[in-house]
């Protein structure tokens, strides 16, 4: 449990380091001031990625990760076969620890080989599928899961 403070700690701290992006000017009753949140993270996807991957999740993967990707409530308890049920992937379950790189080959090789039950997608899909795919995936997630995985994934590419 204590493990979940982690996180947490960590937000905030990229929470103070995004202020100092917020310009002084920038005033809080300014009526025509919309833009979004100064802090709101670039991600790596587009909105049209989103949208082609939204159809195909429901095609190939909400039948067990459910059509809202709240996948099984009990994720870390196993099934009486020994193997674990298959995870939320939008973001409240352990997807955010992957960097890019093991969330596609995970997709493409699915889960048999490491004992779980996943199936492949590697034959299935394309590269550019699977990616439309881990789109509208994080689509789901807040910013704050979001930089935290981006921070992982940064480090992870630099290995
Ligand atoms: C037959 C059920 C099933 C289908 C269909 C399925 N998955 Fe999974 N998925 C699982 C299970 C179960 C796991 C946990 C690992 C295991 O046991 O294989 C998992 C794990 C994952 C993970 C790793 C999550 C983590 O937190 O480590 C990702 C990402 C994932 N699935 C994405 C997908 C995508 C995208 C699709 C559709 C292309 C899909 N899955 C289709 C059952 C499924």
């Amino acid at each position: 449990m204590v493990n979940h403070f982690f996180p947490l700690l960590l937000v905030s701290l990229l929470g103070l380091a995004g202020c100092d992006n917020k310009s002084p000017a920038y005033t809080e009753g300014n009526s025509h001031n919309s833009t979004p949140a100064p802090s709101s993270p670039q991600r790596w996807y587009t909105q049209e990625m989103v949208t082609q991957g939204g159809p195909l999740f429901q095609a190939h993967c909400a039948v067990c990760h459910q059509p809202d990707a709240s996948g099984t409530a009990n994720w870390r308890e196993p099934l009486p076969n020994g193997k674990y049920p298959p995870p939320p992937l939008n973001g409240t379950a352990h997807t955010w620890h992957h960097p890019l790189a093991s969330l596609r080959r995970t997709i493409k090789t699915g889960g048999i080989p490491l004992g779980g039950y996943m199936p492949a997608f590697g034959n299935t899909l394309s590269d550019k599928e699977i990616d439309n795919l881990l789109a509208w995936i994080q689509s789901h997630w807040s910013d704050e899961i979001y930089l935290i995985w981006e921070g992982r994934n940064r480090k992870a590419s630099q290995r």
